[in-house]
């Protein structure tokens, strides 16, 4: 199949268009590079700079391919804004990005007769859920304009697919991090606010130390439980949901994560296993569950598929990423 990876040269659209053409599928790159970069796009792709809150952008690109004589078959969908506190202080720009080039990106689609998406979503749709385990079939809550752009994109897609007849891969991520196994590719962004980036961060010496937010949850150790997910076991499940849809002409939505959950601790002190990270316990924040887990059960089984790498590989992979990257800034 032919794949539009739009936001490519972002984190995830990076290894999910790594594993598309270790699969050998023809992958073609649309990003504008506000957060991405030039050098994480696969030298096997045709890349176009654009941005998709501008129709004229992804037409061209659409029908450059067409004239090809292989026309799109998927487009997936990676080109948002992800960071939480800045959608509660900007919701604009969030509603913008998100909301409003996801609308032209199906507008477009639409009119170019490309029927079948995936798109990147979010376990912040579920807000703070009652149960430890999230179900697709939960309610979704978003505390936030973040998780609120998601949930609005994922209703948008069903709409549109209703209305237009397109088929849908919506995946819910819960905490993505690691790096493609080739060191090529990882996680480069120091503003991010979420533990493993935080721990690599206090590990590089970037910040003084990590903080760990409250020891008095109830879970065994005290500190919260949430689910973590290689970024390579999350990009093969797109190639996996993005072939389902177009050979099965169906749609799904369905939760990404391990299906198992790890303590602050449990994460801090497998790092620690692996290299130094100074830390230090401070109080609660408000808001956070004691315990989030993903339930998988349904992208085992429409998918067929199976996270395999541990936390282990999670966290060394991530490091040996970060370490390479800081030498090859020295020089
Ligand atoms: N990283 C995570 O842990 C995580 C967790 C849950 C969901 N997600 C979702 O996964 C997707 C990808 O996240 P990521 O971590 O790879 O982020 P990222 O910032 O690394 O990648 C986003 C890419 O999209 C591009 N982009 C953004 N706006 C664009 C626009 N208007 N036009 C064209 N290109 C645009 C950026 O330049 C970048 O290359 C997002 O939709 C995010 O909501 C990520």
């Amino acid at each position: 199949m032919k794949v539009l990876v739009v936001g490519g040269a972002g984190y995830i659209g990076s290894h999910t268009t790594y594993e598309l053409i270790r699969a050998g599928h023809e992958v073609v790159v649309l990003d504008n590079l506000s957060t991405g970069r030039q050098h994480n796009v696969h030298p096997q792709t045709s890349f176009y700079w654009g941005d998709i809150r501008h129709k004229s952008d992804i037409t061209r690109v659409l029908e450059a391919e067409h004239s090809t004589g292989k026309p799109i078959d998927v487009a997936m969908h990676f080109a948002a804004k992800l960071i939480v506190p800045q959608s509660v202080s900007q919701p604009l720009a969030y509603y913008e990005n998100n909301v409003e080039g996801l609308r032209t990106m199906l507008e477009a689609l639409v009119e170019c007769n490309v029927r079948n998406v995936v798109f990147s979503s979010t376990a912040a749709v579920y807000g703070e859920p009652d149960a430890p385990e999230c179900s697709e079939d939960g309610p979704t809550k978003p505390i936030n304009p973040y998780g609120e752009t998601k949930l609005a994109c994922e209703k948008m897609i069903q709409w549109v697919a209703a209305a237009h007849g397109l088929n849908y891969c919506i995946l819910r991520y819960f905490n993505v991090a690691g790096a493609d196994e080739s060191l090529e590719i990882g996680l480069d962004k120091d503003y991010l606010t979420w533990l493993i980036p935080l721990i690599m961060q206090a590990a590089l010496g970037i910040r003084d130390k990590l903080f760990i937010y409250g020891n008095d949850y109830n879970t065994p150790d005290g500190t919260c439980i949430r689910d973590y997910i290689h970024v390579t076991d999350l990009a093969q499940a797109h190639v996996l949901g993005a072939e389902y849809i177009l050979k099965n002409q169906q749609s799904l939505l369905c939760n990404l994560g391990s299906g198992s959950g790890y303590s602050v601790k449990e994460v801090l002190d497998a790092a620690l296993e692996l290299f130094p990270v100074p830390f230090e316990y401070a109080a609660r924040r408000p808001g956070d569950p004691d315990i989030l887990i993903a339930n998988i059960d349904r992208a085992r089984k429409l998918l067929g598929w199976e996270p395999t790498r541990n936390l282990r590989t999670i966290l060394k992979s991530d490091y040996d990423f970060r370490r390479k990257l800081a030498e090859s800034r020295r020089g």
